[in-house]
């Protein structure tokens, strides 16, 4: 579709939300409607670290369901190299020394760098360590901290990302997450649209992760997969699905008691996160739906309050682009994350903004016709925050009217930011790439739905 038709369309869409006398909110403001393009691979931020075989890349994330553990993963380019990390408590006494493995994978025409995977164990919580890698040849060092023990008002800030790319844009999302200043990021998948140029070019793969390498390094991100992960092209030879990004990016997938990496959790301070797999069977008895079950017996809302579940594709998504694709998903778990009394539940996929009031779609049953959702004080939030601003652009046809269980929708770039105070409230907000960081487009104060789960907070 041309910018001259896209434009027009959004014109009608945004008169059309202005007239409807719903309840929801569909953003007047309009993003300039400038392509999308992805950031030459001459970028500063796709820079390659000087020095031979210098370890690039540098990602982690959490290894163990607690937090004293973590994954620190890298790629050497020019041959293996050391695959140890040495860590301690300032960059000059790192004691404690981790051996990692390598991997390395083909794709088409393209073969991959040295993948190292390294596991930190036995850490203790809230306490910042600086770990190096690339002994021989040439060392670089980072830090993380690693989070709080989880315990019912332990306040923590997550940023909340999804459908990044590398695009400029991505870049300002980035950014501006960085100036917000969270403590580990949700990341609801779709990582480097790498799959979007010729022979799905893994080398995106590479300038992906050098380029999240200044946020990923220093703080763990919380992985999702999206249908960008899946790299599936039998047209190329490549069948087996997910190759690229299950190389680069573990997840602590076993700790969860999971036998995938798609579908795990973790707790940090007082949050329990599910991640799900939109793309990975979810049917009665599959292995997820059995896990699920068992993982939502296991969350203690007691010690960890805040419930909130991870996947790509969205629930409740009133943008014309992917409309309905999580809709048998839904079917399959809403009823149990109400009865869970789940608090947040976050997607991305569609490459817009979009925060829904508090509701359900439980009740229908074949033939009683309750087939729409409705208000219920013990329901999810649903958020889509599929707008990092990647290569595909931004999803502005959104349906009309505004449906009644949506309460803000904008198709804009952006991320958002949710601080958990302490058992009952946490303060969510949405960051709109043009206004700067520090302007909230949509904020909301969240209350617990387990200590306060009849208060609706969303109107
Ligand atoms: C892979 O194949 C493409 C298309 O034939 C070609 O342009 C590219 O240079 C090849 N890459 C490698 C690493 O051989
Ligand atoms: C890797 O580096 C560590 C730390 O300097 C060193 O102790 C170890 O011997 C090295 N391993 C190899 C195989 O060179
Ligand atoms: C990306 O953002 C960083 C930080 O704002 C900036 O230094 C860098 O120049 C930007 N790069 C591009 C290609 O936009
Ligand atoms: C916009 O969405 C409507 C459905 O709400 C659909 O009929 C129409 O084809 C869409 N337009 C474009 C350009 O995708
Ligand atoms: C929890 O945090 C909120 C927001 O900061 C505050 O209003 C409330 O008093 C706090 N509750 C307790 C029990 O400290
Ligand atoms: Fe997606």
């Amino acid at each position: 579709m041309s910018l001259g038709a896209r434009r027009c369309l959004g014109l009608v869409a945004l008169l059309a939300g202005l007239l409807a006398a719903d309840a929801g909110v569909t953003s007047p403001y309009r993003r300039k409607l400038e392509a999308t393009a992805d950031m030459p691979l001459d970028a500063d931020v796709f820079r390659v670290p000087p020095g031979y075989n210098a370890p690039q890349q540098v990602h982690i994330t959490l290894g163990d369901q607690d937090g004293t553990a973590m994954i620190v993963s890298w790629v050497t380019p020019n041959e293996l190299g050391n695959s140890t990390v040495m860590y301690g408590g300032a960059p000059d006494k790192l004691e404690l020394r981790a051996e990692g493995v390598h991997t390395r994978y083909d794709y088409f025409n393209y073969t991959s760098g040295f993948i190292h995977h390294c596991f930190l164990k036995n850490l203790k919580h809230r306490t910042k360590y600086y770990y190096a890698m690339g002994f021989g040849h040439t060392v670089r060092t980072f830090w993380f901290t690693t989070p709080p023990k989880p315990g019912p008002d332990v306040p923590y800030k997550f940023g909340l990302i999804g459908d990044l790319g590398q695009t400029f844009d991505s870049n300002i999302t980035l950014s501006h997450y960085e100036e917000n200043g969270g403590d580990a990021v949700l990341f609801v998948g779709d990582l480097s649209y790498a799959d979007n140029h010729p022979l799905h070019d893994n080398n995106r793969w590479d300038t992906w992760g050098r380029f999240a390498e200044r946020s990923v390094a220093y703080q763990p991100w919380i992985w999702t997969a999206g249908n960008h992960e899946l790299d599936f092209a039998p047209e190329l030879g490549e069948t087996a699905p997910f190759k690229p990004f299950t190389h680069r990016y573990p997840t602590p997938h076993r700790a969860a008691g999971s036998t995938e990496p798609f579908w795990y959790s973790v707790r940090m301070a007082s949050a329990h996160v599910i991640v799900l797999a939109s793309y990975s069977a979810y049917g009665k008895y599959t292995p997820q739906w059995a896990w699920l079950q068992d993982e939502l017996a296991r969350v203690d809302r007691k010690v960890t309050p805040w419930l909130i579940v991870l996947m790509h594709s969205p629930w409740y998504n009133s943008n014309s682009y992917h409309y309905m694709e999580g809709e048998t998903m839904r079917v399959q778990f809403e009823r149990w994350l109400v009865d869970a009394r789940a608090d947040l539940v976050l997607a991305g996929h569609v490459h817009s903004y979009e925060r829904s009031h508090r509701v359900s779609n439980v009740a229908y049953d074949i033939i009683n016709g309750k087939s729409t959702p409705a208000r219920d004080a013990a329901a999810p939030v649903y958020v889509t925050i599929g707008d990092g601003g990647n290569i595909e652009g931004i999803a502005d046809n959104f349906t009309q009217p505004q449906p009644s269980y949506s309460a803000f929708r904008e198709a804009s770039f952006g991320h958002a930011t949710l601080e958990i105070k302490n058992r009952t409230h946490a303060y969510y907000a949405w960051h709109r790439n043009q206004d700067g960081a520090k302007v909230v487009a949509d904020g909301v104060w969240l209350t617990n739905r387990y200590w306060l789960p009849t208060q609706d907070d969303t109107n």
